[in-house]
């Protein structure tokens, strides 16, 4: 992808971005890389074909169905699972590991502190010859749609009936929302 179509992605998406790795790159981590590159388009994509519908009711359930088929077609070429998880999760199968949640406390306080997360990843090799890997995801002006302090009524309660666990509300722009997550 060009430098200008990256950026272009990057303002349109927003969803996290990848960004340069300090240690020599090696084919789990180029494999991550791309395979949550994937994910966070084809879900961009779905979300904002959805919304653009103007009807974000609608697009709960599109996202609600449609996001575990995305995740297995993005990682599938590269034999990866891909999901997302979250501190305080919509869907509690997106709660995570003890793993994923120091490092996304880690992110967080650093966020607080007035860290820019942009471009930020955690690679971690494990011994069976696999890895784990996560990239922030930022909350950005489309998300408070669903995820922020003053969700439409019509959208929480169909939240309320989908998730009736949802802690996934409340957020500010900025804020650190969850992870992208990919293991082999
Ligand atoms: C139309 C409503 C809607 C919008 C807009 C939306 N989300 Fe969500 N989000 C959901 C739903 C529904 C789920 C639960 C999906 C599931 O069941 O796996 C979810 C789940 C998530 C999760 C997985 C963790 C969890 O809480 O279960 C993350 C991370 C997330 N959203 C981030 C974002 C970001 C970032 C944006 C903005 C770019 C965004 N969402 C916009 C409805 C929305």
């Amino acid at each position: 992808m060009s430098r200008i179509g990256l950026s272009w992605w990057l303002v349109m998406a927003g969803f996290g971005v990848s960004a340069a790795f300090a240690g020599a790159p090696d084919d789990g981590l180029a494999a991550a890389r791309g395979a949550v590159d994937r994910f966070g388009a084809a879900l961009q994509a779905t979300l904002g074909a959805a919304l653009a519908t103007g009807d974000p009711v609608a697009a709960i359930g599109v996202c609600n169905e449609q996001a575990p088929g995305i995740a297995a077609q993005s990682g599938a070429a590269a034999g990866l699972q891909l999901g997302r998880v979250s501190r305080r999760p919509r869907n509690p199968a997106n709660a995570p590991t003890h793993w994923q949640r120091g490092v996304l406390e880690q992110w967080a306080t650093e966020l607080a502190a007035g860290a820019d997360l942009a471009g930020r990843e955690e690679f971690v090799p494990t011994p069976d010859g696999g890895f784990r890997y996560l990239r922030p995801i930022i909350i950005r002006p489309p998300c408070l749609v669903c995820h922020g302090t003053a969700v439409a009524p019509a959208v929480a309660a169909e939240l309320r009936k989908k998730y009736p666990d949802d802690r996934a509300t409340g957020y500010r722009l900025g804020e650190l929302r969850g992870a992208f997550t990919a293991a082999r």
